[in-house]
């Protein structure tokens, strides 16, 4: 059973925007999917309706085989719902988004505390859920490699550094599906290769991944499959080599050449 089913998403933005225009896609566990495009292409708007930061106006998606969203059903979208769902994805934007207050370990423990408070045992059990949270987040963060950096505020870090704090803080909730936002675009180029790293290891370890990237390269390398959207439609789907290398539609050809040249 595929741990992702997204079926026929659209989305206008103020009546005539009209920039989802019927998505369908599916994830089985483990895989790794790129998605590649054009700048206003509806990369983002996608990735920010599975994570109910936008709601679809028509379309379904499934989780393990649960309807978390039917646009033609109300039920599925209650509010008080959406924060127990957005939980099956964890999210990477471009600008890591980390909390500046806070040290990166507080970073990654931070949601996980907020959701130990709602359990009905907190009080009696603060003490070892808050020890299992931090024993968490320090293997989390020691895993991207920032075992000695866990006590540094964002400030302290380089881009690099806080993308993966913000990699550690995405997976410590165990989501089904990691989404990333073109994590590397805002980097220096010579920092670009320590995310890219962490990412590849996930992949590795198969950890079920949504990669938006410009990275045609690791695209190719890392991704199980790239799906190339163009004017808010999947132009082409398929494994990630037979894709980038040998598009079979005019319109992906011109993107990847239009790539080449840069
Ligand atoms: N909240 C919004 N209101 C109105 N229009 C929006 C909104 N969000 C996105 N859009 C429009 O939707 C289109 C697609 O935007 P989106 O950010 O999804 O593209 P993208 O593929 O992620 O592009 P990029 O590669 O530049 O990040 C753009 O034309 C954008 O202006
Ligand atoms: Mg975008």
């Amino acid at each position: 059973m595929a741990v992702l089913d997204v079926k026929g998403i659209c989305k206008t933005f103020d009546k005539n925007t009209v920039v989802l225009r019927g998505i369908d896609f599916s994830l089985e566990k483990g895989e790794s999917v790129a998605i590649i495009g054009s700048s206003g292409s509806g990369k983002t708007t996608l990735l920010r309706c599975l994570n109910f930061l936008t709601t679809p106006d028509e379309g379904k998606i499934l989780v393990n085989g649960e309807t978390l969203f039917d646009a033609d059903d109300p039920a599925t979208q209650k509010e008080s719902e959406i924060r127990r769902k957005r939980l099956h994805f964890g999210l990477v934007f471009q600008n890591f988004n980390l909390f500046p207050q806070y040290t990166a370990l507080q970073n990654v423990m931070l949601a996980s505390e907020l959701l130990a408070k709602e359990q009905p045992d907190y009080h009696t059990r603060k003490k070892e859920l808050h020890e299992e949270i931090r024993q968490n987040a320090e293997k989390l963060l020691k895993d991207v490699g920032l075992g000695e950096k866990m006590n540094l505020y964002p400030h302290q870090l380089s881009g690099g550094q806080q993308q993966r704090v913000a990699i550690a803080r995405a997976l410590a909730l165990k989501p089904d599906i990691l989404c990333f936002d073109e994590p590397t675009s805002a980097l220096d180029p010579e920092l670009t290769g320590e995310v890219l790293r962490v990412i590849r290891s996930l992949a590795e370890q198969k950890m079920t991944m949504i990669i938006v990237t410009h990275e045609m390269a690791f695209a190719r390398d890392v991704a199980d499959r790239v799906i190339f959207m163009d004017g808010g439609v999947i132009v082409e789907q398929g494994a990630s080599h037979q894709v980038i290398e040998h598009p079979t539609q005019e319109r992906t050809r011109q993107f990847l050449s239009r790539y080449a040249e840069n």
